[in-house]
């Protein structure tokens, strides 16, 4: 089978999203507004890791494209927790992509400690052959929420899953930090916005 064939379209839909969204980020920004969206990210899953979730989940060569939601993987990071929904209602509604699945495990964490909000999209890109419809996970998290993630990634890997009890226990105590973090800067977030209300105001008059 050639993987550069079945992963090409997947290749230029997390191309295309990465431009469309560093797009919108561009355009708060030229309009001098808060922009919801610090950076993006995107990724293909590698044929290893294609593989090896195929094995896990017992998945068939021909079940893949619906089976594994996140072949294209984007991720996008926020600097406040409440710009998390703004991006969720700037994407769905979006006319160039489709909301399919979401998943909040920013108000349900999960067990690891893990905090972040997927949505899968059914995305059309217009290949040779006609429009494909491919299906994209894109997770958007706050830039401390990506912190923990990205450490507790790295621990995953060198443990191999296995992360020993003392230093999960740390990880979780880091999460409720990460959490602490995001509910600071979010009132931080607040006073500039009263005091930038208050300046209009006093304009106004
Ligand atoms: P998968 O079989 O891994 O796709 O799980 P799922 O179908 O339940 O999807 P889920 O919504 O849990 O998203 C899985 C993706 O979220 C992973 O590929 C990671 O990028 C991320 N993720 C989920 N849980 C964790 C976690 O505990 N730690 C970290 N670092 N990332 C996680
Ligand atoms: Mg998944």
């Amino acid at each position: 089978m050639e993987w550069d064939v079945l992963l090409n379209p997947y290749k230029q839909s997390v191309e295309e999203l990465k431009v469309k969204l560093k797009g919108v980020r561009e355009q708060y920004i030229i309009e001098n507004k808060h922009s919801p969206i610090e950076f993006v990210t995107g990724r293909v899953k590698p044929v290893a890791s294609i593989l090896d979730k195929m094995k896990r989940k017992n998945i068939s060569l021909d079940d893949i494209e619906a089976e594994i939601q996140d072949i294209a993987g984007i991720r996008i990071m926020c600097q406040f927790v409440d710009d998390i929904g703004t991006v969720i209602n700037m994407l769905k509604k979006r006319k160039d992509l489709e909301v399919i699945e979401e998943r909040d495990y920013v108000n349900h964490k999960k067990p690891s400690g893990y905090r972040s909000f997927h949505v899968v999209i059914s995305y059309p890109v217009q290949t040779v052959d006609g429009e494909k419809k491919i299906l994209v996970e894109i997770q958007i998290r706050t830039l401390a929420m990506n912190f923990w993630a990205t450490i507790e990634h790295s621990l995953n890997y060198k443990y191999a899953g296995a992360i020993p009890r003392n230093i999960q226990q740390r990880l979780q105590r880091a999460a409720e930090a990460a959490f602490r973090l995001d509910e600071e800067m979010s009132i931080i977030k607040g006073e500039i916005q009263e005091a930038q209300k208050l300046f209009e105001q006093k304009e106004q008059r």
